[in-house]
């Protein structure tokens, strides 16, 4: 049997060794030291999370762990891969600092491992293995599980470099879903660990609509969900070295509610000076309202919209309230 805790528990040794390797060889690599450097990471971050290098070269981890594993083995954690015509491999990660993905036991499942130029991809993941199920890990919550105890609240960003820059400026209680949309899992799982989720993506069109998704996900699992809109395109790495933990701070405080950020997304687009367009936007805000479970932030959304639009708010009720009457 495959899946039998020996065979597990040898592949975290693997990745466990991996890492070490890819540790000590950062140390050796100016270059990527200086890269780390430019993004204003320390030593101590670097100890922190374990960040590492990989070689630009072919099979310097293979020929590293070949003695001690498996190729087999190697292939099964996705560490190496095997050439066209199968008669040999080589190491997956080339040229890369690598962040080691850990779970809450404090095994390494996988690796994320970043380009130091343009290059495309920019990430490249460990592919799912045995140990590694995206839709169920989040980065950082190793270490955010420590500070959860207190104030049960999780921050989630996009990415690597936003839960470290995050952890750095003191918000140890953010963590990341690695290039994969939220999932029903990783909600579970968070909700293991916080009551409150606060959602902080990037603050382009993409994160925004991950936004939107992730807020349907979360609904039911997580009582309390928040939105951070950071604007000016900026993602939390970004944030925090142009502004400071203060400043993202401040944004967490006065995050938005689902239903206001669901609102302020639905408004851009519309021109509500133009009469068609704001009837459009009004039913469909109305929608929005009417999803509410609590009748009080219905009616604070009733008030708020009537005032945007300079609407009678009894007509605005009136609608939001129809279905539900017609449900009971
Ligand atoms: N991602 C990925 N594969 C890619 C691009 C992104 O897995 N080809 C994941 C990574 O986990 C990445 C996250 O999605 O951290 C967010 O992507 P993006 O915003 O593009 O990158 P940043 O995290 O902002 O990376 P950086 O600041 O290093 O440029
Ligand atoms: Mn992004
Ligand atoms: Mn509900
Ligand atoms: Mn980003
Ligand atoms: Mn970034």
């Amino acid at each position: 049997d495959r899946n039998n805790t020996g065979q597990l528990t040898k592949y975290y040794d693997i990745l466990k060794d991996a890492a070490i390797y890819y540790y000590k060889n950062l140390r050796q690599n100016e270059s990527a030291l200086n890269y780390l450097n430019r993004r204003g990471i320390s030593y101590e971050t670097i100890k922190k999370f374990g960040l590492g290098f990989s070689n630009d070269a072919w099979r310097n981890l293979l020929d590293k762990l070949k003695n001690k594993y498996s190729i087999s083995e190697l292939e099964a954690v996705g560490l190496c891969l095997p050439n066209k015509d199968g008669t040999s491999h080589y190491d997956r990660f080339r040229n890369r600092i690598m962040f080691p993905i850990i779970n809450p036991k404090g095994k390494i499942v996988g690796f994320g491992g970043r380009v130091m130029d343009d290059s495309l991809p920019k990430y490249l993941n460990s592919p799912e293995t045995d140990v590694f199920n995206k839709s169920r890990t989040l980065y950082g919550l190793n270490l955010a599980k420590n500070v959860l105890n207190q104030k049960k609240q999780l921050i989630i960003a996009e990415g690597y470099m936003d839960v470290i820059t995050l952890h750095t400026n003191g918000f140890e209680n953010a963590v990341a879903t690695l290039g994969t949309a939220l999932t029903s899992d990783h909600a579970r799982l968070m909700k293991r660990y916080a009551d409150e989720v606060v959602l902080c993506y990037d603050s382009d069109f993409a994160g925004q609509k991950a936004a939107l998704r992730s807020l349907d996900i979360l609904h039911g699992i997580i009582e309390k969900v928040k939105v951070v809109v950071l604007g000016e395109n900026l993602d939390p790495d970004d944030f925090l070295k142009k502004y400071g933990s203060e400043a993202f701070k401040e944004k967490v405080e006065t995050a938005l509610t689902g239903t206001e950020f669901k609102l302020n997304h639905l408004k851009q687009g519309y021109n509500l000076n133009d009469e068609s367009s704001k009837i459009e936007f009004l039913s469909k805000a109305v929608s929005v309202i009417s999803e509410i479970e609590n009748n009080f932030e219905k009616n604070l959304h009733i008030e708020r919209l009537g005032e945007l639009l300079g609407v009678n708010t009894e007509m605005i009720a009136q609608e939001v309230f129809k279905g539900q009457y017609k449900k009971e």
